[in-house]
């Protein structure tokens, strides 16, 4: 009886065993940054946005040793296998540069839908995973022929990115929900989907533990029931229980947010961006771009605290990047808006050295503006928690409708700003530097940086009072409109039949959304107003009912529509949102031509609009 028990016991504890190696298997596997470190130590790579650049640095001696020049905004890069080659995601201009980090050459690319965000590469650095933030794909690359082998969906503005460590799985992060996805890549199906609670927002990241079953999601929270310096804006990491060889699926999956504003003291951090873990898997660092600062955490296996907090450091201007070194001596910071590369010491946690990886490519003005922009800290904000960035990064919108104190407000994309004044869906503010008001009010509780009293918004101008603030309105008024990729090859027949219906009279959509911005609401005229009966659904709308008209350029990435994000869908701003005919006639319209309508939509714009704006003598707002 008793060795029965014992024979028993031992059997279980094999099997126990067994699944703990089995999960270790399970588990590690690179994750997406926006630095990397090559597999033997030499060679330190990170992508300069502003830039459009790849600095490759020797970690060993703090040098940097070239500049590469590899397109608009880089994102995700990652050495492949052992190899001194890399792979960067070319965000904007929508393909994977591949670069002989030795040489500094750009070898070649791989041309991609849209929004290339992460890249990872398998160990023998034969293919490199890519999320592509629009239309939500996860793609495989052959990094010989540098060909997409496969496409799979994974879910809706996928960032973040990491393999197991078999190499079976990807786990995949939504920006704009932080559901965390896991993909079997041999099938592309999903294997499980870990949702997340419906204020979780912004995850650009996923590491996963080099041991643990655990992988780990620095996110924010918007809480749009609050716009307000107190209740709106939380920074978090997310740890998600990660499935083992044999183990639970599906449902399973645990999820636990470890706050980052309470996390020592009460002291506030906001914008967190990346985390890394130690290669022994014992500490880890997470990096905060609004708040300039990082926690060095102990890494716990008690899935109750997880994380404990070792020390808070303040660092550079809008940190958005952390890696360790191979053997664990030091992490590597990037702040990006002072674009340096700072080393510490892991254990002393001293700084170690630093190098300037690019020079400043955006003139002082849009450097000061843009820092500014990006801080939580005095004098944009009293509480740490918010940024101007917290719901605009970078000029995205945070896919969120707020209640704010005149009613629901869905957040614009800020791209073609410039040419796109008034301001607010009410056309409330005339100037940039309006958002003085922002600044100072209940949402940002900050010191403002006018000295003295602000002018009404639509009273006279707040602009040329405050240098700082004609540089935050400089850097707000810089984002360009990027084509849309629907119409890369030109307008399919689909939408051109729809360009016809757009510019017919009958349903004289062009009326109010004119010109190359497609609005009737640019900084050379006198702003216009329209009731399309849009306002009625919501009892807490405290404006009048009519509404600034919207540039139409780009919004095949913003969905939810309207003022109050009331319309899930183009089509819907068209049908349910249009019962009257008020906004536009389109209750005439077959099925199949609201398709080609919508069809259009979404190939805007499908040229640059600023040459037709100029020559329309239409003008813009510099700051
Ligand atoms: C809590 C989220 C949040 C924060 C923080 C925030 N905004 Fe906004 N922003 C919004 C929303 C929502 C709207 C739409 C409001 C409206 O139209 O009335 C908006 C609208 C705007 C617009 C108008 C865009 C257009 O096309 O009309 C600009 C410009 C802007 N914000 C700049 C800023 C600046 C500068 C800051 C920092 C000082 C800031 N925002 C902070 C959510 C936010
Ligand atoms: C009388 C002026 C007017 C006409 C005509 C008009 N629109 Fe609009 N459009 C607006 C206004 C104003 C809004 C913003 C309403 C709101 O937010 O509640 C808007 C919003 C939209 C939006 C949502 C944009 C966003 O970013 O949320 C789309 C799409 C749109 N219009 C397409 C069309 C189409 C297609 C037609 C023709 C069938 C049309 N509009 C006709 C004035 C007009």
């Amino acid at each position: 009886m008793f060795q029965t028990l014992l024979h028993r016991f031992v059997t279980v504890a094999g099997i126990f065993y067994l699944m703990a190696i089995h999960s270790l298997l399970a588990v590690a596997g690179p994750s997406n940054s926006l630095l990397d470190i090559s597999a033997d130590g030499r060679l330190l790579a990170c992508s300069n946005r502003d830039s459009g650049t790849v600095t490759v640095v020797d970690p060993t001696t703090f040098t940097k040793l070239r500049e590469i020049p590899v397109g608009h905004k880089p994102e995700g890069v990652t050495f492949l296998g052992n190899s001194h080659q890399l792979a960067v995601a070319i965000y904007a201009d929508d393909n994977v540069a591949f670069v002989d980090a030795d040489k500094g050459e750009v070898l070649g690319r791989c041309e991609v839908f849209d929004e290339p965000y992460s890249v990872v590469s398998t160990r023998d650095g034969s293919r490199v995973w890519v999320t592509l933030e629009y239309p939500g794909h996860l793609i495989e690359i052959d990094t010989k022929s540098r060909k997409i082998l496969r496409t799979f969906n994974a879910g809706s503005f996928p960032r973040g990115l990491a393999l197991s460590n078999d190499q079976h799985t990807a786990f995949v992060t939504e920006y704009y929900t932080a559901t965390v996805r896991l993909i079997e890549l041999a099938s592309g199906k999903e294997i499980a989907a870990v949702p997340a609670s419906s204020t979780d927002n912004l995850a650009r990241q996923i590491t996963v533990h080099p041991t643990l079953p655990k992988a780990y999601v620095p996110h924010q929270r918007s809480k749009i029931t609050a716009a307000h310096g107190e209740g709106s804006i939380f920074p978090y990491i997310s740890v998600i229980d990660l499935p083992t060889a044999d183990g639970p699926l599906k449902d399973d999956l645990k999820r636990k947010r470890i706050p980052m504003d309470s996390f020592i003291g009460n002291l506030v951090t906001a914008s967190p961006w990346e985390t890394a873990i130690s290669p022994d898997g014992q500490q880890a660092v997470i990096v905060f771009g609004a708040t300039d600062d990082l926690f060095v955490m102990e890494v716990r296996d008690d899935n109750y605290r997880e994380l404990t907090p070792i020390r808070h450091m303040n660092i550079g201007h809008n940190p958005r990047a952390v890696k360790y070194s191979n053997d664990g001596k030091w992490f590597w910071l990037y702040n990006a808006l002072d674009f340096e590369l700072v080393a510490y010491d892991a254990k002393t946690l001293q700084r170690a050295g630093l190098v300037r990886v690019t020079e400043n490519p955006l003139g002082d003005e849009i450097l000061r503006g843009k820092r500014l922009f990006y801080s939580a800290l005095m004098p944009m904000a009293s509480r740490r928690w918010i940024a101007c960035s917290s719901c605009h990064p970078d000029s995205d919108p945070d896919g969120r409708t707020w209640q704010n104190p005149e009613g629901l407000r869905n957040t614009p994309p800020l791209v073609g700003l410039a040419w796109t004044h008034p301001q607010h869906w009410s056309a409330d503010r005339d100037e940039t530097q309006d958002f003085e008001h922002t600044i100072r009010g209940l949402l940002m509780q900050g010191r403002g940086l006018i000295n003295g009293p602000v002018a009404e918004s639509l009273g006279s101008p707040n602009k040329g009072r405050s240098r700082d603030l004609d540089a935050l309105a400089a850097y707000t008024n810089s984002h360009t409109v990027p084509l849309s990729p629907h119409a890369k090859n030109g307008l399919s027949d689909a939408a051109k039949r729809g360009r016809e219906i757009f510019f017919s009279k009958e349903t004289a959509c062009a009326t109010c959304h004119s010109g190359p911005y497609f609005t009737d609401s640019n900084p050379s005229t006198k702003p216009v107003l329209h009731d399309v009966n849009t306002g009625r659904s919501d009892p807490s709308e405290k404006m009048p009912l009519k509404y600034d008209t919207p540039t139409l350029l780009g919004i095949y990435r913003s969905a939810p529509y309207l003022h109050d994000g009331s319309a899930k869908t183009l089509k819907d701003v068209l049908t349910t949102n249009n019962a009257g005919d008020k906004h536009g006639k389109s209750s005439h319209l077959a099925a199949n031509q609201i398709d080609d309508l919508t069809e259009f939509l979404k190939a805007l714009p499908y040229e640059d609009p600023q040459p037709a704006a100029v020559a329309a003598g239409l003008r813009k707002v510099d700051r």
